[in-house]
C-alpha cells in the first residue's frame, strides 16, 4: 500500500478535543497524520496527546516548536474538522491570517481533496455570509460535510456539549478517503 498522509486541521470548537479520534482512526488504516491548529484552537486540544499519537509536534505558527519542518506538509487529504464559522467564513473568502489557514488556502489551490465538517449552532448556519461560504467552497470541489445528505446539521444554539459526542469524526475520514481515491466530491449545496 503507498504510503497516505492526512492534514488535519482544528479550530476553536469543542470538539476539537476530540480529534485524537480522528487521529487513531486514520492511522488504524494506514495513513499518517498531523495536526495544525488555529490560535485560538489550542485551547480547546491536548497537544502532548496529538504529538503522541501522529509522532509530529502540533503546529500553529510559522515557525515549528522543534524548529527543522517549516514547510507546508505534503498531504493526500485535509480534514477541517471542527471548523468554526468564524474559520470556515474565511476560508472561503480566501483569508489566511493565521498558519493554519494559511496551510489550507494553499492545500485547497493544489486541489488537495478536502473535506471540512462545521461545528456550529442553527443561528450562526442561518446567516447568509455562512450560506454563501458553504456554497462557494463546494463550487471549488471542497466537501462541506453539512446537511441531509451527510446526515450532520448545524445544532440548536446552547445544545453543543451534548452534540459534540456526535461529531462525526469516521465519516469525515471515510469521506476523505474516498476523495483521496478519486471518489466524486459531494458538491450539492444543501445547507
Ligand atoms: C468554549 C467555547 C466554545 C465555542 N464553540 C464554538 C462552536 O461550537 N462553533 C463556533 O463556530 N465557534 C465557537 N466558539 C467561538 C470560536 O472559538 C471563536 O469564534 C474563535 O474566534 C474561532 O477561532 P478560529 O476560527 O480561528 O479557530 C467557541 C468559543 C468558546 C470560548
Amino acid at each position: 500500500m503507498t504510503h497516505r498522509h492526512l492534514q488535519i486541521v482544528v479550530c476553536a470548537a469543542g470538539p476539537a478535543a476530540d480529534v485524537t479520534q480522528l487521529i487513531t482512526n486514520a492511522t488504524q488504516q494506514s495513513w499518517t497524520t498531523a495536526v495544525t491548529a488555529t490560535p485560538s484552537a489550542l485551547d480547546f486540544i491536548d497537544a502532548e496527546a496529538i504529538e503522541r499519537l501522529t509522532g509530529r509536534p502540533v503546529r500553529s505558527t510559522y515557525r515549528s516548536p522543534d524548529r527543522t519542518h517549516r514547510s507546508l506538509p505534503v498531504a493526500d487529504a485535509l480534514v477541517i474538522a471542527p471548523a468554526t464559522y468564524n474559520s470556515l467564513n474565511k476560508i472561503a473568502l480566501g483569508i489566511a491570517d493565521n498558519y493554519a489557514l494559511t496551510t489550507v488556502a494553499e492545500l485547497i489551490g493544489r486541489q488537495v481533496p478536502t473535506v471540512v465538517v462545521p461545528f456550529v449552532n442553527a443561528a450562526l448556519a442561518a446567516r447568509a455570509p455562512f450560506q454563501r461560504a458553504v456554497a462557494d467552497l463546494r463550487d471549488e470541489r471542497v466537501q462541506v460535510f453539512l446537511g441531509t445528505d451527510h446526515g450532520w446539521e448545524p445544532h440548536p444554539a446552547g445544545s453543543g456539549s451534548s452534540r459534540q459526542r456526535a461529531f462525526p469524526w469516521a465519516a469525515a475520514l471515510e469521506a476523505a478517503i474516498q476523495m483521496a481515491s478519486g471518489g466524486p466530491a459531494s458538491t450539492t449545496n444543501q445547507g
